[in-house]
């Protein structure tokens, strides 16, 4: 019998590629998004990446009526929830917002969860738990603390977790911190679309490569790094995803909960992601040097150790292919559009 996991966001840019790498390794996938973030596109391309019928279902999480219809029409073994607003930004602007639906949303699908008697879940954290990070590079030991109202609702949401999985043992969560996702699916068919200018590098990046923006702002080139720009570790979003799909497994196979890393362990300046850009896309990029970043590290990279031990996990992509893939996407995004 196929294992039948429900993908909360799974129309956005990591549930899409966690959707084909679950499909390919024999789960039965159901997609719950409201798409308040993504394109009603992506269903279609996903069928197109894995010759599947896609089972969408638009609802939102924060609604427990409609969570608990789609419980009760399909027998879900476990819950992979990646629901959230993600903008550090915004969050600043409108921290209401960013707790009712990230912290209301994980609480309402966990009342759901609990109530249909389901408690396999994997849960998408970040880096930002870290806030400062002290220690480089992080263990999952590393002292936690937020610098914005995103860091602080997904903090919350692992204090919620962990306080839930300790009242319940039959609780089963799976936390994976997230470093940098980058990159796109080999296929060329989705990737990560962001509405209006990116915040993120390289998405930013990709549009200069493109020419639709002129010319990137390196924030930064004062820190305490090898060439002075800031650090991050960059992971692939195809290898993100087989992360979860270890994730599930080791949640199945131990019946206790983790919580990991996911990052490559390696860290790359901005100045090298632009090098390793221009190299896959054969495009100037022009870019200054701007001012930094208000509440930005200078450096920011995984102890990767945790998540081969307990889950097997190593990424496999390199630098290289995150510029590959992301710069196929933009000129098939950019086609799709013409
Ligand atoms: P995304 O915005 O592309 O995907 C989120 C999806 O959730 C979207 O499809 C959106 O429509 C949907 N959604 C949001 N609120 C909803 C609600 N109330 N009900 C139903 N659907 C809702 O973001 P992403 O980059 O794929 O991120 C996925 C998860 O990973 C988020 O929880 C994010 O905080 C976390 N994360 C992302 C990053 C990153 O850099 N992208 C890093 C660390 C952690
Ligand atoms: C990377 C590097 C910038 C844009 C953010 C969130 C974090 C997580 C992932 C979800 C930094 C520099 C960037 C630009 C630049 N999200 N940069 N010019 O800040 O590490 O993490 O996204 O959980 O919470 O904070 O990623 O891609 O924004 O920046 O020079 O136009 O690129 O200063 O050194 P960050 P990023």
């Amino acid at each position: 019998m196929k294992q039948r996991v429900l993908l909360t966001g799974g129309a956005g840019y990591i549930g899409s590629h966690t959707y084909a790498a679950l499909v390919e390794a024999g789960y039965d996938v159901l997609i719950v998004d409201n798409f308040c973030n993504a394109s009603r596109e992506v269903p279609t391309r996903l069928s197109a990446v894995t010759g599947n019928d896609v089972q969408v279902i638009q609802a939102d999480v924060l609604d427990r009526a409609a969570l608990d219809r789609v419980f009760a029409d399909n027998a879900i073994d476990a819950v992979v929830h990646f629901a959230a607003y993600k903008s550090v930004g915004e969050s600043v602007r409108n921290p209401l917002a960013y707790m009712q639906n990230n912290v209301g949303g994980l609480v309402t699908l966990m009342q759901a969860m609990e109530s249909a008697g389901v408690r396999r879940l994997v849960f998408s954290s970040s880096a930002t738990v870290y806030g400062e990070a002290a220690e480089l590079p992080t263990p999952e030991t590393a002292a936690l603390g937020y610098g914005n109202p995103y860091g602080h609702s997904k903090l919350i949401c692992e204090q919620i977790i962990e306080q839930t999985a300790a009242a319940d043992p039959r609780w089963a969560v799976g936390v994976l911190r997230y470093f940098n996702p980058v990159g796109a699916h080999p296929s060329g068919l989705i990737g990560e679309d962001p509405a209006g200018v990116p915040d993120n590098l390289m998405p930013y990046v990709a549009k200069v490569a493109a020419g639709e923006l002129p010319v990137l702002s390196v924030f930064g080139g004062d820190y305490p790094t090898p060439d002075g720009t800031g650090v991050r570790d960059y992971i692939h979003v195809s290898d993100l995803a087989q992360g979860h799909v270890l994730s599930l497994q080791a949640l199945e196979r131990d019946g206790t909960g983790h919580v990991v890393n996911l990052g490559t362990g390696r860290g790359y300046s901005v100045l090298e992601v632009i090098a390793a850009y221009a190299r896959a896309s054969n495009q100037h990029i022009p870019y200054k040097i701007a001012p930094r970043r208000p509440g930005d590290a200078a450096s920011s990279y995984a102890d990767p150790s945790l998540a081969k031990t307990l889950l097997g996990f190593e990424a496999k992509y390199d630098l290289h292919d995150m510029c590959r893939t992301s710069w196929m996407w933009m000129q098939n995004a950019t086609q799709a559009m013409d």
